[in-house]
């Protein structure tokens, strides 16, 4: 049995809760959260005695082996290196930190714990992903040159912590951006980055004036608070040539939300998101290839329980997970040199150093 702990109730915290409370290797142990309210409300219905406001106590029990970070961006680095110091597996949401230097040092401490870290790169465990990764392994695609994706929402700034660059690190860059470019540098085979040149916009605000059309919420909404990017995009390029083109907002004036996910190879296609599809070409013809297949798309909660199933596997076993720490630091570093390359106005480089 390995005995379980998530610290950060919020949203997505159930997805953690859920998929451990349904594997039976694990025993559910302890939680934490700084909001005794929602502590006490989770505790009863997930039936959970060890209840802590403050992470260190829960870190400072002996009997708990792993934990999930769900807390605030800003927040992910300190629990993490915390867990670590006491001796615990971690799964920690992504994005792995605010900033490179806070990612470094949680891979340093992963580095001198012999425990697994796993980065919630979630969309990796999606079965569109996982069905396209078999056919990019098996060379269906041949060499992938280039990838595009956008998460555009049309109004979807989620306010709270989520529009506070402090706790956040950014704005949809940080949030959404982060799925999509580690999706497609995942498919891509993780290419080392060399350049990269970004934009970002804050020209929309979080409109929260707009009326008649609902639209996600953090718990804790502020429409006062409001210092991230409305709108991102950058244009990524890799050693071997490949590049990778997003965009992503929070607000913008688009007739509506979008999500796609394109990768293209000498051989073959694929779009991922929104339906997964290939394409490719035989006898002279081009072939669109439709996977006949339960879930087309993102199938959010099996994914998170594969994640999760994957953490507890990863943890008893001692198998390396498939979303390790240094591809928590090097998506991480990507988005960083986005924002950078946005603030000064020109491309930023990789300066990997005399290899
Ligand atoms: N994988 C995904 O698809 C996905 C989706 C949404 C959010 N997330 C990530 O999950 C994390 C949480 O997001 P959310 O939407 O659940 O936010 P949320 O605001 O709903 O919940 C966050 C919770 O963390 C608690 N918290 C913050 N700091 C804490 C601390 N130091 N100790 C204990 N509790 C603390 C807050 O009180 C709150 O209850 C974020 O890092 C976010 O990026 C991932």
């Amino acid at each position: 049995m390995l005995k379980v702990g998530v610290i950060g109730l919020g949203s997505i915290s159930e997805f953690h809760l859920n998929a451990y409370q349904k594997n039976p290797k694990v025993q559910l142990m302890a939680i934490c959260d700084l909001n005794e309210k929602r502590l006490e409300e989770k505790g009863d219905y997930y039936q959970v005695d060890l209840r802590y406001t403050n992470y260190q106590e829960l870190l400072a029990n002996k009997e708990v082996d792993a934990i999930s970070i769900c807390t605030w961006n800003n927040t992910h680095a300190e629990i993490a290196i915390a867990a670590l110091q006491a001796g615990k597996h971690v799964l920690i949401e992504k994005p792995i930190s605010i900033n490179t230097e806070q990612a470094l040092q949680v891979e340093n401490a992963a580095k001198a714990s012999n425990k697994t870290v796993q980065i919630g790169f979630v969309r990796r465990f999606g079965s569109n992903t996982q069905i396209l990764k078999k056919f990019i392994d098996n060379h269906d695609l041949g060499n992938i040159y280039y990838a595009k994706a956008s998460v555009i929402r049309r109004l979807g700034n989620p306010g709270g912590w989520f529009s506070d660059s402090k706790r956040s690190g950014g704005g949809p860059l940080i949030d959404l951006g982060v799925h999509i470019v580690d999706l497609c540098w995942y498919l891509m085979g993780k290419p080392k980055p060399v350049s990269v040149t970004g934009n970002t916009y804050s020209l929309l605000g979080n409109r929260s004036h707009i009326e008649n059309l609902s639209f996600y919420k953090a718990a804790d909404y502020d429409p006062g608070l409001n210092d991230v990017e409305d709108l991102a995009n950058a244009m990524i390029v890799f050693e071997n040539g490949a590049s990778l083109l997003i965009d992503v907002s929070f607000t913008l004036h688009a007739k509506e939300d979008e999500l796609s996910v394109k990768i293209y190879g000498e051989k073959g296609g694929a779009e991922v998101e929104p339906e997964l599809l290939l394409v490719t070409e035989k006898h002279d013809t081009i072939l669109n290839m439709q996977p006949q297949i339960d879930f087309k798309g993102f199938d959010f909660d099996h994914a998170f329980d594969k994640e999760v199933n994957h953490f507890v596997e990863c943890c008893i076993t001692g198998n390396k997970t498939i979303a390790p720490v240094e591809d928590g630091v090097e998506v991480l570093r990507m988005l960083s040199a986005i924002y950078q390359s946005a603030n000064i106005g020109k491309e930023v480089r990789f300066d990997y150093g005399e290899e």
